[in-house]
């Protein structure tokens, strides 16, 4: 366990379209990880299929990719202790309908394939999403508890 364990989270298509981006980040905010890096954008086909290459081979993939290339995404990095599992808790099940109330996917949305973000389901795939998502130089490193307060 380490207090820099990071996830990748990133808010799909649907999530953007329907204006929960802020709830979203706030939630990560609130609970009280550390935002490493962000960004908006467009993903190709091709680079969402190797995002989700483990799934390449089930029926909903070719669905799953063009979903998630129907519109922009949030890509993240979010730092803290246990962040991957965390993460996923804050996210509920994959089946919107098996999560429970309080969770993202739980408290807005209703079907598996629109179930608004994604979160890294252990460490190992983590590093390798963030790698995947951004460049090294993209991922900040800021320690906000020495930071002195902006207005001093
Ligand atoms: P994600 O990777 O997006 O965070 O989702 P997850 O770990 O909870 O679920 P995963 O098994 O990795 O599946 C990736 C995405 O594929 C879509 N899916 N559709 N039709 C289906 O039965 C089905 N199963 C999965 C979902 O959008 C899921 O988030
Ligand atoms: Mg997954």
């Amino acid at each position: 366990m380490s207090n820099t364990e990071r996830t990748f989270i990133m808010i799909k298509p649907d999530g953007v379209h329907r204006g929960i981006v802020g709830e979203i980040i706030k939630r990560f905010e609130q609970k009280g990880f550390k935002l490493v890096a962000m960004k908006f954008m467009q993903a190709s086909v091709a680079h969402l299929e190797n995002h989700y290459a483990d799934l390449s081979k089930k029926p909903f993939f070719a669905g799953l990719v063009k979903y998630m290339a129907s519109g922009p995404v949030v890509a993240m990095v979010w730092e803290g202790l246990n962040a991957v599992k965390t993460g996923r808790v804050m996210l509920g099940e994959t089946n919107p309908a098996d999560s429970k109330p309080g969770t993202i996917r739980g408290d807005y949305a209703i079907h598996v394939g629109r179930n608004i973000c994604h979160g890294s389901d252990a460490v190992e795939s983590a590093q390798k999403e963030i790698a995947l998502w951004f460049k090294p130089e993209e991922l900040t490193s800021w320690e906000p508890a020495q930071n002195p307060w902006i207005y001093e």
